[in-house]
């Protein structure tokens, strides 16, 4: 009985597990709307004034 509850409680983390652990991709598309106003809905700006974010090399975003 009682490796029957941990089985079960095992099998009950690895379920939750990735969701717990796992980012909220449509959530990040509405928070995000707002900056593709600006700066491209791919990163992308159309605008001269307004920077591209996306495909910036690593170490430009480091320093
Ligand atoms: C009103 C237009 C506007 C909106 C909305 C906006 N940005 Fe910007 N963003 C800019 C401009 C203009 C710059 C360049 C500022 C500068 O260089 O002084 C910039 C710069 C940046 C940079 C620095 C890029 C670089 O290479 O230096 C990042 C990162 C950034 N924005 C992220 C975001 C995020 C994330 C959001 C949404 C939460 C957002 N921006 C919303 C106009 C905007």
């Amino acid at each position: 009985m009682k490796k029957l509850t941990y089985g079960l409680l095992l099998a009950s983390i690895m379920v939750a597990g990735p969701a717990l652990a796992g980012g909220d991709a449509a959530a990040g598309k509405t928070k995000s709307a707002v900056c593709a106003a600006c700066h491209g809905p791919d990163g992308m700006s159309k605008v001269d004034a307004n920077p591209n974010l996306a495909g910036q090399k690593a170490g430009y975003l480091v320093a």
